[in-house]
């Protein structure tokens, strides 16, 4: 292998936090769309993911997570994809079972946490109570002394979004996080759907190298030639680099949540580690 070319890449930031604490909205607000109106129920159903500018400049990558299925099976079979997790707690509801899972689950991965207190708009907010309630679980932010970043916001009023995005950007520059863009593509997939139109139509998180339209992939035990890669604004792309999500057409058929994406080097290197994959 030629020696890595590593160059910065942007921070991977997920979501996490109790049931309608807000994670939804204030990725929404972040991103400046509305997302969580068109939700059945306000629930999420998939795990939303893009790329927002800090205002220090420089791009975010943020993943939404549903409290269950595509993002519990990734970390079941250990799909790494986070850097920075930033955990939203409600100010009105305090910590939650939720909250306790994210911190632990933040914990076990070595990846750092930013508390985000939402709903500071509401009248019952009790964001001093969050603090002292964290403190139970060992997180400790600064203004009680410790070195966990922390932030009051409103997804709702749209209170200190640039200064959550402006966190996110101080702690990954603490991370010194890079990739090199030039090798073959490597990444994760996020999610997959059988779309009627489209066929099968994977969101994939590049984490190394660029993916490019007409490389042969290997997901799971699927495989495919990429026919076009979609941006999160919907636009045509001729390549992707790492921390990019993006959608991934041309697959045979339906890969899984978590499983790693390759690029390889034809067509039957492909079939032989699919083939192989299909017969475990
Ligand atoms: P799940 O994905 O179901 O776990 O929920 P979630 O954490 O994504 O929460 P969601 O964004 O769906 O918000 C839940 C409810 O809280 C919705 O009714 C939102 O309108 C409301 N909400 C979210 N953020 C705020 C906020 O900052 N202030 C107020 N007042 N309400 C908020
Ligand atoms: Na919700
Ligand atoms: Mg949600």
């Amino acid at each position: 292998d030629a020696p890595e070319n590593l160059v910065p890449r942007p921070p991977v930031v997920t979501i996490m936090g109790h049931v309608d604490h807000g994670k939804t909205s204030l990725l929404d607000a972040l991103r400046s769309a509305n997302v969580v109106s068109g939700e059945a129920g306000g629930i999420t159903q998939h795990i939303g993911a893009y790329q927002v500018t800090s205002p220090l400049g420089g791009k975010i990558t943020f993943i939404d997570t549903p409290g269950h299925a595509a993002f519990t099976a990734m970390r079941a079979r250990g799909a790494k994809v986070t850097d920075i997790v930033v955990l939203v707690v409600a100010a009105d509801d305090g910590v939650m079972p939720q909250t306790i899972e994210a911190i632990n689950h933040a914990r076990a991965a070595k990846v750092p946490l930013i508390v985000a207190i939402n709903k500071i708009d509401k009248p019952d907010a009790k964001p001093e109570r969050v603090r002292s309630e964290l403190l139970q679980y060992e997180v400790q932010v600064e203004s009680m002394g410790g070195d966990t970043l922390e932030v009051e916001v409103s997804a709702k009023a749209h209170t200190n979004l640039d200064k959550l995005l402006e966190l996110i950007t101080l702690q990954s520059e603490l991370l010194d996080l890079k990739a090199d863009p030039e090798r073959d593509a490597e990444g994760t997939v996020i999610e997959a759907k059988l779309d009627r139109g489209r066929g099968p139509v994977a969101t994939v998180l590049v984490q190394r190298g660029t993916l490019r339209v007409g490389d042969i992939v290997v997901a799971g035990a699927e495989m495919g030639r990429v026919r076009a890669l979609i941006s999160d604004k919907g636009t045509q792309l001729a390549s992707a680099e790492p921390s990019m999500p993006v959608e991934v057409l041309g697959f045979n058929g339906t890969p899984e949540a978590g499983d790693r994406l390759a690029v390889v080097e034809n067509e039957a290197r492909a079939r032989e580690i699919t083939d192989y994959r299909k017969n475990q």
